[in-house]
């Protein structure tokens, strides 16, 4: 008989793990590895997979049941679903039945897609029903009672036109969201220089700023490490929270960003760095802290309008950061002093081989 290489068993998708009579681990290919991690090795299955329904299952083939099937969701460090099978080995040459498989594979990507679906329709439909029904009763004073009044055509048109804009950028806020949202599984892997990530956001950020009278500084201490990290979706999360700081920051302030290493990531045992802006704007009540990153909330609609700030405001911005931050393995925190000012923190894990960073 041959045997399989281990490397096949390595390139599959499947986690792949053999327990003996005692459920402790004898074999585990890498996709399991990356589940259970390296010290799952020859001990009980129990302390590194946690689950009652595998345990059971696992128990339950051992104890002379021939298959068992089944769904199961672990929650840390991000919710994850697995589909998983469970056999105990039999009649081959290297067993006598006192050892057993389970294969998983990873089915989060098609759940979240479809629980995504069905919440994005009902959030969508609420917040595009109201520039909608402003657009269509503009079209029909235009056609009716002010079709022969230029000077209403125009105004009317503006209205349209700031209404159709508000629409599109609702669009893209829910694709952008759900795009992080179906990957948030994935940890992204690259070495990424964060204070040069903030200078871009700022040098894009800063003709606003000026419109609204407001110093933006960056602090970055010369050993902040490097993130393991997305580029792309750190850009977008600085970019939204330091264009917040201008928006409600309040007039001719400061909006004052720092970074600097920590020892850990609260939450995780890894090592990191923060990154902190500050804005010297009205405050948030604590009570509403909480919900800043649920979608479309905005605090106060008239304090977040574009005619009061200048800038667009869809209430997604923090929700698509949160999730950004989760699939990170990251961290944010807010605080708030009212008349004072709002800090928000975000913690992120270090690049364990900072000789890469990319910039
Ligand atoms: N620095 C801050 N100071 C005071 N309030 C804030 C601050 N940052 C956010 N908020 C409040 O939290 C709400 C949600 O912010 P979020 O970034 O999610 O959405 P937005 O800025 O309104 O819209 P978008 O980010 O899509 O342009 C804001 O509308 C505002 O009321
Ligand atoms: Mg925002």
């Amino acid at each position: 008989m041959t045997l399989i290489p281990q490397e096949i068993f390595d390139r599959l998708p499947s986690a792949i793990i053999v327990v003996d009579d005692r459920r402790r681990v004898m074999h585990a290919n890498r996709s399991a590895i990356d589940l259970i991690g390296n010290n799952a090795l020859n001990r009980d299955l129990a302390l590194s997979l946690r689950h009652p329904v595998i345990l059971d299952s696992l128990d339950a083939v051992l104890a002379g049941s021939t298959e068992q099937n089944g769904e199961i969701t672990i929650p840390a460090p991000v919710s994850q679903s697995f589909v998983f099978h469970a056999e105990r080995i039999l009649d081959t040459p290297l067993s006598d039945g006192s050892f057993a498989t389970l294969v998983l594979d990873n089915i989060t990507s098609a759940h979240k897609t479809e629980e995504m679906r069905a919440s994005f329709v009902a959030n969508v439909s609420h917040e595009l029903r109201s520039p909608l029904t402003a657009i269509i009763g503009f079209i029909e004073t235009l056609q009716g009672p002010a079709s022969d009044d230029a000077n209403a055509r125009q105004r009317f048109l503006n209205i349209m036109f700031r209404e159709s804009q508000r629409m599109a950028r609702l669009i893209d806020g829910l694709l952008s969201l759900s795009r992080v949202e179906i990957n948030e599984h994935i940890a992204p892997k690259d070495a990424v220089d964060v204070p040069h990530i903030i200078q871009n956001v700022m040098e894009t950020l800063q003709p606003q700023a000026t419109k609204r009278g407001i110093t933006l500084s960056l602090d970055a201490e010369d050993n902040t490490p490097v993130a393991i990290a997305d580029a792309d979706q750190l850009h977008q999360v600085f970019l939204n929270l330091i264009e917040n700081a201008i928006k409600y920051g309040g007039e001719d302030n400061a909006v004052k960003v720092s970074t600097k290493p920590v020892d850990r990531v609260p939450g995780s045992a890894r090592p990191g760095l923060s990154v902190t802006i500050q804005d010297q704007g009205p405050g948030i009540p604590k009570s509403l802290i909480p919900r800043l990153t649920e979608r479309f909330y905005r605090i106060d609609e008239a304090r977040s309008s574009t005619a009061e700030t200048g800038m667009s405001s869809t209430g997604l911005g923090l929700a698509i950061v949160k999730h950004i931050i989760n699939r990170h393995r990251g961290h944010m925190t807010a605080q708030s002093e009212i008349g004072v000012g709002s800090t928000f923190t975000v913690f992120l894990p270090a690049h364990p081989d900072p000789a890469s960073a990319s910039r």
